[in-house]
């Protein structure tokens, strides 16, 4: 049978691979022969289980917004990753990876970090495995992420504000490539998306499955059937998307929404809208699509939300959509703005504005009364608060 999942060379169609600099070659190999026997060993399961129920408080529900469902003519279920121990679905794969980098003897650990959660997750399971933590955060996104970069301090971490380019996620990322290459044996770089050479788009979406594990699971309580028609989530990287439909990617009955940042439209400029804006390129490792000029230079995207600001996208989800598995929708700033009011005001939870690109999805799909939609809210918004008081002023 078909499969989308990865193949044993580490690529999803023609997007994917390890291009990656000599000094680095030695410390992708090595996670590359060592990633599945880890994290498919008893040992490695049971920690990771046990921290994932009594630190992260998973499961994390599975909640049937009513009123939402009301508004948009079928039945939607939110998948509230938002309800994590701090805040949203990037714990699951920073737990995991620093599991791993201890068990290959690695003390030192750096991140990159958009919006915050991923820094945030890494420093917290820093603090709770007294390791080092170095993360890298793009300055723009320093400033309009204040909240998560005082958690990371307070946790312990050193966070390193990055002045290149226009000073977010992608130079952020090359920053902690940059530190990797320097320190090659003792570090491990714990990437916070399905995005980087592989294995890590299969090892992040791997420990991240969880939550399409516990979709199964909660939807044959809830519903009498484990599979939605739709599922819905937004992508910057690709890790909450890639939880989500992990275990449906196969299954033809299940529909898949990918919600890309559009900014102030895909035609503007000023786009994050990766998917439909990139063409075949090489970015943090990966072959897959790029928002690139003419001669291959790597365009500067542009989103309100911290963690959709990237050029890149995983290869995972680049090959869905060239293969029309999924259907892929921009939607634009001020779109998620309003989806993350409405959600607000009728359902009485805040999401992050990554997840509102998500909502702003429900109002572009054509959905029948009977349809059972699956939609993550893959954070909590208090680090969007300052972004969402300026509309309110409005
Ligand atoms: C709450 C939230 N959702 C979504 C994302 C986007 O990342 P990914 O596509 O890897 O899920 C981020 C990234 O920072 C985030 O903080």
């Amino acid at each position: 049978m078909k499969t989308y999942l990865v193949n044993e060379e580490g690529y999803y169609g023609e997007f994917g691979g390890a291009y990656v600099p000599e000094i680095l070659y030695k410390c992708v190999e090595e996670l590359k022969n060592n990633y599945l026997d880890i994290l498919q060993s008893e040992d490695f399961k049971k920690e990771f289980n046990a921290l994932l129920k009594d630190y992260v408080g998973r499961p994390s529900p599975l909640y049937l917004a009513n009123r939402l469902s009301a508004k948009y003519g079928c039945k939607i279920y939110l998948k509230r990753e938002d309800l994590n121990h701090t805040g949203a679905h990037k714990i699951n794969n920073a737990i995991g990876q620093i599991l791993l980098a201890k068990r290959l003897g690695k003390k030192r650990i750096i991140a990159e970090t958009g919006a915050g959660q991923h820094g945030v997750a890494t420093a917290t399971v820093c603090a709770l495995m007294n390791m080092e933590c170095i993360v890298y955060m793009g300055k723009t996104d320093v400033e309009r992420q204040q909240p998560n970069v005082q958690r990371m301090k307070m946790l312990g971490a050193t966070v390193c504000p990055v002045t290149s380019g226009n000073m977010t996620l992608k130079d952020a990322t090359n920053e902690a490539i940059r530190d990797w290459c320097c320190h090659p044996s003792d570090t491990y770089y714990v990437i916070g998306s399905t995005v980087g050479p592989h294995p890590y788009p299969d090892m992040v979406a791997r420990l991240q499955s969880v939550i399409s594990e516990e979709i199964k699971k909660q939807l044959l309580e809830q519903e009498g059937r484990d599979y939605p028609d739709y599922l819905i989530a937004c992508v910057g990287g690709g890790s909450n998307a890639a939880g989500t439909i992990y275990h449906y990617v196969d299954d033809n009955r299940v529909k898949i929404v990918l919600a890309e940042a559009g900014g102030k439209g895909v035609d503007s400029g000023m786009s994050a809208a990766t998917i439909q804006l990139g063409k075949m390129g090489i970015i943090h490792g990966a072959q897959t699509l790029v928002m690139q000029t003419e001669d291959g230079q790597i365009e500067e995207p542009y989103s309100i939300s911290a963690g959709l600001d990237y050029p890149g996208i995983g290869p995972f989800h680049a090959n869905l959509a060239t293969e029309n598995r999924a259907t892929i929708l921009a939607i634009n700033d001020d779109e998620a703005v309003k989806a993350a009011f409405e959600l607000t005001q009728i359902e009485g939870i805040i999401p992050a504005l990554e997840s509102a690109h998500a909502l702003g999805a429900l109002s572009k799909v054509k959905f029948k009364p009977e349809d059972v939609v699956v939609l993550t809210v893959s954070g909590r918004g208090d680090k969007d608060m300052d972004t969402y008081i300026g509309f309110l002023n409005d």
